[in-house]
């Protein structure tokens, strides 16, 4: 029998388990590979002894309905960027994927499948240029990814905004306040437009469209003199103003993960300071959007990728990462997805379809 290994990396996402399932089944049925999980990323690779987990039928029936990843994850000790002490204690960050893939095959595995967003696959890509046969999965709620239209997680995350803003919505309504709402995204503003479309936001402000503040006031001020009185905005973690950066935090310790989120804050003082005069309530959805089970599109998406990755395993499509274009599922090479990310285009039907529907973006 054959050993593939498996790795879920970076933030989790609904799905994860699916992509498992997925692997686990199509492999059983093939009767040649075995498949085994490293705990926590690689970690698992590196531990002593390594903590590496057999994936049986117990292990996987019916998790593709669960969130997180039965083999857990980290955003720490990245294999690119692995923190070791120097002489003097100082942390330094040193490359140790060449170290990473020899100890894989030491361990006697035939193949590797890393689940994770664009960090992980450039660990795949720095593992596979040192000889390691392996494949990438494509994962992230951001969906801003390249190399594939969607990744699973994504309309997860959406779906949860959705049901959050429709909250918010009737307590809008019976206060006649202005609600922001902060959503996830990183730099790329997908969850917060297809959440302000979703849920009818009036305004939605995205790290790709910096917003002119008094633009915002105009549009909250016309609102309640034509007697609507009550705002929504959805805003993205990234977003900033036209003069302004961003709001972020620094790296936790072992860590290269600038944190974001705040900028719901930030908004509703500048919003005061430009003269907005009604109540104006913040909420940051935060990590809830990671959370729960899959929708029942991503568990399709997250299952089909596994099943495609070992399908690229058994036909020794090293190098590449599955992906889904054009309504296929297909693969390209790892370089395409350690690209740029993929953002919204402010130019773009989307953007201006919602505008259409009489969403402000600030621009
Ligand atoms: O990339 C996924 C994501 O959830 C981003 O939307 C967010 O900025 C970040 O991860 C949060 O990371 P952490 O889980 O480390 O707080």
């Amino acid at each position: 029998m054959k050993k593939l290994l498996i790795a879920t990396g970076g933030g989790d996402a609904p799905g994860l388990n699916a992509v498992i399932r997925g692997i686990y089944k199509s492999a059983k049925k093939s009767k040649e590979w075995e498949v085994y999980g490293s705990m926590e990323a690689f970690n698992g690779v590196w531990a002593d002894p390594p903590r590496i987990m057999k994936l049986s039928r117990n292990k996987t029936a019916g998790i593709h309905v669960k969130g997180g990843t039965i083999l857990k994850t980290t955003n720490k000790a990245d294999p690119l960027h692995y923190p070791v002490k120097d002489e003097h204690g100082n942390i330094q960050l040193v490359d140790r994927t060449k170290e990473l893939a020899e100890r894989i095959k030491n361990l006697g595995f035939d193949a590797v499948i890393s689940i994770g967003g664009d960090g992980s696959q450039g660990i795949s890509k720095a593992l596979f240029d040192h000889g390691l046969p392996i494949v990438g999965v494509p994962k992230t709620i951001d969906n801003d990814l390249a190399g594939t239209d969607l990744t699973f997680g994504f309309q997860t995350a959406v779906q949860i905004a959705t049901e959050s803003f429709d909250k918010l919505v009737t307590t809008a309504e019976s206060h006649h306040r202005v609600m922001i709402m902060e959503v996830m995204g990183r730099d790329a503003g997908w969850i917060a437009v297809h959440t302000a479309i979703a849920g009818g936001a009036e305004i939605c402000l995205i790290p790709e469209i910096p917003y002119d503040i008094n633009k915002l006031v105009e549009k909250i001020e016309s609102r309640y003199e034509k007697g609507r009185g009550f705002v929504n905005i959805v805003v993205a973690e990234g977003a900033k103003p036209k003069e302004g950066s961003v709001v972020s935090r620094s790296p936790e310790e072992g860590s290269r993960h600038i944190r974001l989120g705040g900028v719901a804050f930030t908004l509703s003082d500048q919003l005061k300071q430009a003269g907005v005069k009604v109540e104006i309530r913040e909420t940051i959805l935060g990590h809830v959007q990671r959370g729960g089970i899959p929708t029942a599109f991503d568990r399709v998406l997250a299952s089909m990728f596994g099943v495609k990755a070992f399908e690229m395993v058994q036909k020794g499509k090293f190098g590449k990462m599955v992906s889904y274009t054009n309504n296929d599922f297909t693969s390209v090479p790892l370089e395409d997805a350690t690209k740029e990310n993929k953002t919204v285009n402010p130019n773009s039907f989307l953007v201006n379809g919602a505008k259409s529907l009489g969403i402000i973006f600030g621009d």
